[in-house]
C-alpha cells in the first residue's frame, strides 16, 4: 500500500531529519514506527502527508508516486493523518468536529457518522458537547474518529497515547486494533514501545533519522537493543 524508498528530509542546511528511510506498509497491516523524542517520527508522517517535501527518495501509495503531490491531493487518495497533540476544534460540538472530517451530503454523512458512532459509543453520547470539554482520552478518540470520516485506506496516527492515563492508553490501543480489524491499514508512530509492539504486525525502529531495526512486533519485543533502549529492561 505504502512504499518509501531512501526518503531523506532536510529542514535547513544544518538540520537533516531523515536519512534514507525505506519501509513498506502492506494492505491490512498495523505497522509501527517507534523511536525516542526527536528521532524523526512526526517528520516522517508529515512527509508522507505532503506537508514536508522530500530532499531525495520516492514515496509510492498504491503504486502511484505521491511525494511531489500537495497535501490535499494525498488526502484525497485515501491517506488520513492524525497529528500529534489531538487538534480538535474545542468550541465546536463533537458532531460538528466529525462533520468537518468529510465532505459528504445528507444521507452519506449520516451513514458515516453512524459507522463512527458504533466504533466510538462515547462520542455518540456526547455528540452535542463542545470538543474542548471532553477528557484527553475522549479528545484523542474524536481526533481519530474525525480522520475516519474520510474513510481512508491508510490511517496514520502520531503518538495517540501521549499524555493519556493508562486506562485511556489501553482503550486507544484497543480501538486501533478494532479499526484495523474493520479493514483500515494503520501506520502508528509511538514512543510507548511496549504496547505498540504488542499491537503491531511489524515495526521499524528509528534512531536520529535512520531506521536501525525492523521486524515483527513480537520479535522486536524480544530484541536486546529494543529492550535496553525502549523498554527499560
Ligand atoms: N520545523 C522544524 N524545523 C527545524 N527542525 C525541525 C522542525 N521540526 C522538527 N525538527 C527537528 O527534526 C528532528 C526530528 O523531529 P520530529 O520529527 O518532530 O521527531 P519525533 O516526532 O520523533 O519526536 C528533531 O531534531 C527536530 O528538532
Ligand atoms: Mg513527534
Amino acid at each position: 500500500m505504502l512504499q518509501c524508498d531512501s526518503v531523506s528530509v532536510v529542514y535547513s542546511k544544518k538540520i537533516q531529519a531523515l536519512y534514507d528511510v525505506s519501509l513498506v506498509v502492506k494492505q491490512g497491516e498495523i505497522v509501527a514506527f517507534i523511536g525516542a523524542n526527536g528521532s524523526g517520527k512526526s517528520t516522517f508522517l508529515k512527509t508522507v502527508s505532503g506537508l514536508l517535501k522530500v530532499e531525495s527518495g520516492t514515496i509510492l501509495f498504491q503504486g502511484q508516486r505521491i511525494h511531489h503531490l500537495p497535501a490535499h491531493k494525498i488526502s484525497a487518495l485515501g491517506i488520513a493523518h492524525v497529528p500529534e497533540g489531538r487538534r480538535i476544534f474545542s468550541r465546536l460540538t463533537v458532531r460538528e468536529n466529525l462533520e468537518l472530517g468529510a465532505y459528504l451530503d445528507g444521507e452519506k454523512m449520516r451513514e458515516r457518522l453512524d459507522k463512527n458512532f458504533s466504533l466510538f459509543p462515547i462520542l455518540k453520547e456526547r455528540q452535542e458537547q463542545l470538543g474542548g470539554t471532553l477528557s484527553g482520552g475522549e479528545q484523542q478518540m474524536l481526533a481519530i474518529a474525525r480522520a475516519l470520516m474520510s474513510d481512508p485506506k491508510l490511517l496514520m496516527l502520531d503518538e495517540p497515547s501521549m499524555g493519556l492515563a493508562p486506562i485511556f492508553v489501553e482503550r486507544i490501543f484497543q480501538t486501533i486494533r478494532q479499526i484495523n480489524a474493520l479493514g483500515t491499514t494503520i501506520l502508528l508512530v509511538e514512543q510507548n514501545a511496549h504496547q505498540t509492539l504488542s499491537l503491531a504486525h511489524r515495526a521499524y525502529v528509528l534512531q536520529t533519522g535512520k531506521i536501525v531495526l525492523e521486524g515483527s512486533g513480537p520479535s522486536l519485543l524480544k530484541n536486546e537493543l529494543v529492550q535496553n533502549a525502549y523498554l527499560g529492561n
